[in-house]
């Protein structure tokens, strides 16, 4: 079933894509008529519909929302934000959102296709007449080499066509080959290598290839991805090209979380001027190579940035998560060979091909290589967006970096709601890579550093998590559906209703969802979960029976 709509959903137009219809399409076009367009039944168009929360009729409705992530509830600041919103446009008319990657400044809200933070709640007066906008944030480059913040390397619609006539000149398998030497590996969580997938994807006989870049940043605390798209944007646009010409795809998609509208209108400018220039579209600088791409705006829900649920989003499914194999550079989106990759990795490419493979490669660990953005919140002195080597060690970014932070932090909670949560003097011993995260127990994943103050409650935190799996999980599988309400269940009752809950129970809960789950939204909730129980275990006790 699933398999038909993905064919029938390419056929039609792989330009716009079914759900960039679904989700943007005007009020003049209904349900029957754009199933009748893509010869599918009234109900996959409702059943995709009715998965997102942004085309939900009452979140629609919504004036203002209130960023309900894991920093700015960590923070405390958003009780304050939602009155004050709420005060001002009234209380129906306000919503919530989930991470808007303001993480450095917290207080974090939305107003009408733009994101705040920080102080910007002290001035809905000047927003709401338009003349405010919000302060920019630090972001800055820590490595010899940057290959990633700084702009000498590659800023320039010029660099961009320069750097692009180089690899035209040069033969594919040396690219790809430098890519491969550069060790880079993908950083959107798994660390694959990305000259490896796109040599797969390269090596797959189609009548048609994808590539997507995914940048749904789903998780609360992270912020690198929505820098990117915004002050590197070709960058990215620029690896999408590249991966493109080498794998034989005339087609890419970048895959931007709606949460970020101010990332979807400079990457949709950027793309314009793009085609304006000759460097999309047909035929690009002579070389007979075609390639354009768009954007599919996302519509609020985290586990779009799964890649298989990614695909199905594009696709008009509802975004629930493939079993894989078949992997997407073999079997994608319309089920055609795709390379799905993160926006840093993408973004890394311009810099390798630029100042090569080697380069890149000397830097980090030998098996972590080049170097890592690190998104720093509001707890830390210098919170922001800083580039760091791979390797570099974890005491240099607190204190060096972050210089420290402005409360007592107990533990902090890195790369995501699915990521470790790790106590500070442990965290101190590590060193900023896959390897050591890994060996620690812990994860990588987009190295955002999420704090968690001494006086914020370890099982509030852990209810917190449940109820975000809950809300996000897919439904696919029930140890994640049904684990993650129970999870959050027990842990309303116990904070709330002072009802305790057991200890075996609990550990019975987070097994069965490790074992149970097909993906790692409701297989890696428990890391941080057991993490918090071990770490924090005097703060449960008193709520846990044995
Ligand atoms: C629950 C879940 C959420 C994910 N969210 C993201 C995300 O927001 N961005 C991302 O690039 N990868 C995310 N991933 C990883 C992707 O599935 C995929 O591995 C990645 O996009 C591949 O790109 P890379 O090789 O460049 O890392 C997520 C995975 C899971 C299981
Ligand atoms: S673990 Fe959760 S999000 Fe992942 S496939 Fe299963 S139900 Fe869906």
């Amino acid at each position: 079933m699933s398999r038909n709509i993905s064919l029938l959903s390419g056929k039609k137009d792989d330009k716009n894509s079914l759900f960039g219809k679904i989700a943007v399409s005007p009020t003049t076009v209904t349900d029957s008529q754009l199933a009748g367009e893509y010869n599918m039944g009234v109900s996959t168009i409702h059943s995709t519909k009715s998965f997102y929360d942004f085309l939900d009729e009452d979140f629609k409705n919504r004036r203002a929302y209130v960023c309900t992530g894991s920093a700015c509830l960590c923070r405390g600041t958003q009780d304050s934000v939602s009155n004050k919103l709420k005060e001002k446009f009234g209380a129906e008319n306000v919503g919530e959102m989930i991470c808007l990657g303001r993480c450095y400044e917290n207080s974090a809200f939305h107003y009408e296709g733009k994101n705040y933070s920080g102080d910007d709640i002290n001035k809905l007066e000047q927003i709401v007449a338009g003349k405010h906008t919000s302060p920019a944030y630090a972001m800055k480059s820590y490595s010899d080499v940057s290959f990633l913040v700084e702009n000498e390397v590659f800023s320039s619609y010029e660099d961009f066509e320069e750097l692009l006539k180089d690899c035209f000149s040069k033969d594919k398998s040396e690219l790809i080959s430098t890519l491969k030497e550069s060790g880079l590996r993908g950083r959107g969580g798994a660390g694959f290598p990305t000259g490896m997938k796109w040599e797969f994807c390269q090596a797959q006989e189609a009548s048609a290839k994808y590539v997507v870049c995914n940048a749904d940043e789903g998780d609360p605390g992270a912020f690198s991805d929505r820098y990117l798209l915004e002050e590197q944007t070709l960058k990215v646009l620029f690896g999408m090209v590249a991966c493109g010409y080498l794998i034989g795809s005339k087609q890419g998609f970048l895959y931007i979380r709606g949460e970020y509208p101010e990332s979807i209108r400079a990457t949709n400018r950027a793309l314009d001027k793009l085609r304006e220039l000759g460097l999309l579209g047909k035929d690009i600088l002579g070389s007979g190579f075609e390639f354009d791409m768009g954007v599919v705006e996302g519509q609020g829900a985290y586990i779009c940035g799964e890649e298989t649920a990614l695909i199905a989003s594009i696709e008009g499914r509802r975004a629930e998560v493939d079993v894989r194999p078949p992997f997407p550079t073999v079997e994608g989106l319309y089920k055609k060979p795709t390379v799905v990759n993160n926006v840093e990795s993408l973004a890394a490419v311009a810099a390798i091909f630029k100042l090569g493979g080697e380069t890149f490669e000397k830097i980090g660990n030998g098996r972590s290589t080049g170097t890592k953005l690190i998104s720093l919140d509001g707890y830390f002195n210098n919170p922001g967006l800083y580039e760091v080597d791979m390797a570099a060690p974890m005491d240099f970014i607190i204190d060096e970096i972050g210089g420290g932070f402005n409360e007592d932090i107990k533990a902090i909670q890195v790369g995501g709601p699915l990521g470790g949560i790790v106590p500070l003097d442990i965290l101190r011993t590590l060193t900023l890579d896959f390897e050591t995260f890994n060996e620690g127990g812990f994860l990588l994943g987009h190295a955002s550093f999420v704090c968690i103050p001494r006086s914020f409650s370890a099982v509030e935190y852990a209810k917190h998590l449940f109820a975000f799996t809950a809300h996000e999980s897919c439904g696919k599988c029930f140890p994640c559906r049904l684990g993650s309400t129970r999870g959050e269940e027990m842990l309303h009752s116990a904070i709330e209703e002072d009802q305790k809950f057991s200890e075996e129970l609990m550990h019975d809960l987070l097994e069965t969802m490790e074992a149970g789950s097909l993906c790692a939204l409701g297989g890696g909730l428990p890391l941080p979960i057991k993490n918090l129980l071990e770490h924090c275990a005097e703060e449960f006790a008193p709520l846990m029976e044995k």
